[in-house]
């Protein structure tokens, strides 16, 4: 049998995977595993409907509704009510916080994690068959368990996540997570229904040759920028440009590349959230060997003020990310 190199069979299910991890942590209650587990349910799920989105479409154009009243609703507002259910019947989570409704969602004060999620990255290429995501940061709740969740629970930096990951809905759908002892991915095995180890310990090379992002905005971006730019033409890099963070990001981190996203002066923060986008690749990117940063901080040791942040964002291969911001000048 193909073994990997944590020791455990490649095609181990997810859950078999979890509880084992759990195994390791002698205080660990289970209530995280649990979780995780829901969170892949809700991938599942949702990769349900992402796979009949072409379907719905029709459904949303003639005007039809379900008796739950959903079919019309775009996609990732689906997303956001799929997960939300799973995680709300998996009975983990005290509190949500997702970019699909402006407030705290709150659930059993009686649960220690809050989670962050973008129920469907890559909006604008959810009616055209590309690869969209799905994206989640999960944290231990600060306040006291039974109280109301406050604003203080989800607020916490990128160093405090306890999880963190994304599902991608791509040739084939991944889940991709960490709890912070590496990368590892697995990959949806669609007859059996099931998550499969596929990829462990992943690592993204030091270096690479893709660099993505959206150049027609080029003329917006600040001169360091924009000399990163012609310096990767210049050492003929391949320009990769999805517009969907998860798949841009998923495909740098295996092949060796950089993702950015900038601040202009229309949006001094650039566009990406940091608690439900930029957060939860940084974890992963670290863990597998590479960087986030916002050009003058580590994305995780940002303190969020707000739920809905935006956050500047350079990401990937560690000696990329490096370089691309040394030509950040000091008055910036
Ligand atoms: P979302 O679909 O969750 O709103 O996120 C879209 C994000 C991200 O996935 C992508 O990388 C980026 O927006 C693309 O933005 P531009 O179209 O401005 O390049
Ligand atoms: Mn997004
Ligand atoms: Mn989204």
């Amino acid at each position: 049998m193909n073994k990997s190199k944590l020791g455990l069979p490649i095609g181990t299910t997810l859950d078999r995977f979890i509880k084992r991890k759990e195994e390791e942590f002698s205080y660990a209650t289970g209530e995280l595993s649990q979780l995780l587990r829901d969170i892949a349910l809700a991938g599942k799920i949702i990769n349900k409907e992402v796979n009949k989105s072409g379907l719905l479409d029709i459904t949303g154009g003639v005007g039809g509704k379900n008796v739950q009243g959903e079919d019309q609703q775009k996609l990732d507002v689906v997303a956001n009510i799929r997960f939300t259910r799973a995680l709300k019947n998996g009975g983990m989570t005290c509190a949500i916080v997702s970019e699909e409704n402006r407030k705290i969602i709150h659930l059993n004060p009686n649960c220690r994690y809050v989670a962050a999620i973008d129920p469907l990255d890559g909006s604008s290429n959810i009616d055209v068959n590309v690869s969209i995501g799905t994206i989640f940061s999960i944290y231990k709740r600060i306040s006291p368990v039974g109280s109301r969740v406050r604003e203080e629970d989800i607020l916490q930096k990128g160093t405090e996540q306890v999880a963190a990951g994304y599902i991608l809905y791509g040739s084939s759908t991944m889940l991709v997570y960490t709890t912070g002892r590496g990368t590892h991915g697995f990959t949806l095995e669609p007859s059996l229904g099931e998550f499969v180890l596929s990829h462990d310990s992943i690592t993204c090379p030091e270096n690479g040759k893709i660099y993505s992002i959206n150049e027609g905005n080029f003329y917006k971006f600040d001169p360091w920028v924009r000399e990163y730019i012609e310096e990767c033409k210049q050492n003929q890099l391949s320009a990769r440009y999805i517009g969907s963070l998860v798949a841009d990001f998923h495909r740098n981190m295996m092949k060796g590349g950089i993702y950015l996203y900038p601040n202009t002066e229309k949006d001094p923060n650039g566009k990406l959230r940091l608690l439900y986008e930029c957060n939860a690749l940084g974890f992963i990117a670290e863990q597998s060997g590479g960087l986030a940063t916002d050009g003058h901080q580590r994305i995780m040791t940002i303190q969020p003020e707000t739920l809905h942040q935006r956050t500047p964002l350079y990401l990937g291969s560690a000696k990329m990310v490096e370089k691309a911001v040394s030509l950040i000048p000091a008055t910036l």
